[in-house]
C-alpha cells in the first residue's frame, strides 16, 4: 500500500469561545476522492484551511504530500491545490488572461503553462470562451475557471471547499466528473459538501458535525451497516447517536 497524501490527525481548533474542530482524524490516498460531508457549521472550512496550511492547528498534525503544508517551503506547496469556497478571480480579466496571472503567480515557465492551458481548457470545456471576462461567467464557469487556476502547478493533491455550492444541476455534474478525471490519473483529491447525494458519489466520506467525524467509510457500505434508505437518513440517525 501507498503511503497516504493526506493525513489528518487529531485536529482540533478553536476560535474563542467556540470549538470548531474537537478532534478530526482521517487519511486520503493517491487516486482517491474523499469527502467531507457536513451542514453548515460542521468545521468543513476549518479542517481544509488546516490541509492547505494557510493556518495551524490548536492540536494535532497536518501532512500533505508528506510535508507540513504551514510550514513547507514553496516547491512543495504547489504540489497542494486549494480552492477555497471564495474564490476570488480577477472579474475584469478574460479567462485566458486569469489562467496566465495565475500561471506567473505560480511561476509557471512558458512551456508548463502552454501545455496546462491547452489541458485545462479542454478538461473544463472552456475553451470556447476564453476571451470572455470572469466576471460575466456563470457560477459553473466560474468555478471551472477557480478549479482551472488552481490546477496550473499541477498538483498531487487537490482541496475543495464546496465547490458545487449554487452551481446549477448540469454544471454540477460536470465539475464531478471532472474531478473523478483528476483522481482517475491519481490525484488525492478532499472536496467538502452539505449535498447528500454528493456525498455518495465519493469513494470514501467523513460525515462531520459540531466539529467530530461521526462517521467514517465507503458510502455504499456505511448506509448496509446502518441500515439506511437514504444517505441523509444514515447522517440524521449518526447525529441523533451523537447527541
Ligand atoms: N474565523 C472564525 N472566527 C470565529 N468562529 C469561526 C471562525 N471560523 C469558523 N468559526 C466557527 O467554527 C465552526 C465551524 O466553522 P466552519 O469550519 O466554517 O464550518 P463549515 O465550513 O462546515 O460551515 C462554526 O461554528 C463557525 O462559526
Ligand atoms: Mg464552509
Amino acid at each position: 500500500m501507498t503511503e497516504p497524501m493526506v493525513i489528518a490527525a487529531g485536529l482540533k481548533k478553536r476560535f474563542g469561545a467556540v470549538p470548531a474542530l474537537r478532534g478530526v482524524s482521517f487519511s486520503v490516498r493517491a487516486g482517491e476522492l474523499y469527502g467531507l460531508v457536513g451542514p453548515d457549521g460542521a468545521g468543513k472550512t476549518t479542517t481544509l484551511r488546516l490541509l492547505s496550511g494557510v493556518m495551524g492547528p490548536d492540536e494535532g498534525t497536518v501532512s500533505v504530500a508528506g510535508a507540513v503544508p504551514l510550514t513547507a517551503d514553496p516547491e512543495v506547496r504547489r504540489r497542494l491545490g486549494y480552492m477555497p469556497q471564495q474564490y476570488s478571480l480577477y472579474g475584469d480579466l478574460s479567462i485566458d488572461e486569469n489562467l496566465t496571472f495565475f500561471a506567473r503567480l505560480f511561476g509557471l515557465d512558458r512551456a508548463t503553462f502552454a501545455a496546462q492551458r491547452a489541458r485545462l481548457l479542454d478538461i473544463t470545456r472552456l475553451g470556447r470562451f476564453v476571451g470572455r471576462r470572469a466576471a460575466a461567467l456563470s457560477g459553473g464557469m466560474y468555478k471551472k475557471l477557480a478549479l482551472a487556476c488552481a490546477l496550473l502547478p499541477k498538483p498531487s493533491v487537490l482541496l475543495l471547499d464546496e465547490p458545487t455550492n449554487g452551481v446549477d444541476p448540469v454544471s454540477r455534474r460536470e465539475l464531478w466528473a471532472l474531478l473523478f478525471e483528476l483522481v482517475d490519473d491519481g490525484m488525492a483529491v478532499v472536496v467538502s459538501t452539505a449535498y447528500m447525494d454528493e456525498a455518495e458519489r465519493c469513494h470514501r466520506v467523513g460525515l462531520l458535525h459540531d466539529g467530530r467525524v461521526l462517521l467514517e467509510g465507503v458510502p455504499g457500505e456505511l448506509m448496509a451497516a446502518g441500515g439506511s434508505e437514504t444517505f441523509e437518513d444514515l447522517f440524521l440517525d449518526a447525529v441523533r447517536r451523537a447527541a
